[in-house]
């Protein structure tokens, strides 16, 4: 026991539903808080700072899709000394119908509640302690000021950062302050809940529910943060979550084997089990277990997944995720590439490019 008794009162509900639509095809097969980011699921670095914060009941809602993949991946939390419940939301209708569907879990605890898709810089631990303590806030929210606010939701707020104003994602924001996905609320929010309506795209929004506390007079209060915030929503995004989260966390670690030809050089993690024979690995680069690099040049900013095998091509700025293949390709960057991907050179002379893809695929080719 953590022996804080108000901080074991305060639940947390990661929400890891969705279709992902924006990720496809590497929705098609998985959810999206599984994708790898350095080669570990959006979902765990979530889970982490949960941790960290000191809560340690966590409720996940999950689809009927993805919640076998989720349930498996992340067990009953014991690995983050978390109690993890799993709650099934059949349907996608919104943020607050989540919340809703939990409410039974949930109970009359004050909690954390955090989108399984998001990726900030930063703890939360002193904004959970500080709502803990101060119950005067129906709620507290974290912003981000964002380039493209229309693409969230939009906060306004006075000067000691109490929230004002809020509006799902708005034709004209009146802020470039957006909603990242975590939110600290107490159980009026099912109050508020019960007081809204579906929105334009048919969905239950929390912004919406929290827009009724303030407009009935409750307090809520933001948190402004200063570090990067990631939504994992599109390739570029995930490219660039990818370069974030190696720049500022990875460390150097070389648990594999190198053999007296190849060169290592800044930081790279090269999990047990990994192998270069005859190949140079530039900074910052993540190599998963199993993995086999054959005179190839990998980096920087490129995680490989476990058990993927490179062999006499170059990579890098790119996702390779677990089991891909990739043979005598002079150069491949800015790449993602789900799992068991085979790249390969054609077997004609003529020039010609032959493909096996599923659906929604991108293919960007010489032109
Ligand atoms: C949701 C919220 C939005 C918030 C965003 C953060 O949007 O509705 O207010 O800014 O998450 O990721 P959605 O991802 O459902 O479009």
């Amino acid at each position: 026991m953590d022996g804080d008794f108000r901080t074991s009162q305060m639940k947390a509900l990661v929400l890891s539903g969705g279709s992902g639509t924006r990720l496809r095809p590497l929705t098609y097969t998985g959810a999206k808080q599984l994708v790898p980011v350095a080669n570990k699921p959006i979902l765990f670095y979530v889970l982490e700072n949960i941790a960290a914060a000191g809560v340690r009941q966590v409720g996940i809602v999950i689809a009927p899709e993805t919640g076998q993949e989720v349930m498996e991946a992340v067990g009953n939390g014991s690995r983050w000394n978390l109690e993890v419940e799993y709650i099934l939301q059949e349907r996608p209708l919104g943020l607050a119908h989540a919340v809703l569907t939990a409410k039974g879990y949930l109970g009359e605890a004050p909690f954390l509640m955090y989108l399984g898709d998001n990726l900030i810089g930063c703890r939360v631990t002193d904004q959970v302690q500080a709502f803990r303590e101060d119950v005067s806030l129906s709620a507290s929210i974290f912003l981000k000021a964002v380039a493209n606010p229309r693409a969230f939701g939009v906060a306004v707020v006075d000067g000691d950062g109490r929230v004002v104003d809020l509006v799902e994602k708005p034709q004209t924001p009146p802020s470039d302050l957006a909603l990242v996905g975590i939110y600290l609320f107490r159980p009026e929010i099912f109050e508020a809940i019960d007081n809204i309506k579906p929105s334009a795209r048919g969905e239950l929004e929390i912004t919406d529910a929290i827009s009724w506390l303030i407009r009935n007079g409750r307090k809520v209060q933001s948190h402004t943060i200063d570090t990067w915030w990631l939504d994992t929503g599109k390739k570029d995004d995930l490219l660039l979550a990818n370069d974030t989260v190696m720049d500022d966390w990875l460390h150097r670690r070389v648990d594999g084997t190198v053999d007296a030809e190849s060169r290592v050089t800044g930081r790279v993690h090269m999990e047990e089990g990994a192998e270069l024979i005859r190949s140079e690995v530039r900074g910052p680069v993540i190599i998963g277990r199993g993995a086999r690099l054959v005179e190839a040049t990998v980096g920087p900013f490129t995680a490989i997944g476990p058990g993927v095998v490179i062999e006499r091509s170059s990579v890098d700025h790119s996702v390779i995720m677990e089991g891909c293949h990739i043979r005598d390709i002079p150069r491949l960057e800015n790449s993602v590439l789900g799992r068991r991907v085979r790249v390969f050179p054609a077997a004609t002379h003529h020039d010609s490019i032959s493909l096996m893809v599923g659906d929604d695929c991108v293919i960007e080719v010489k032109r």
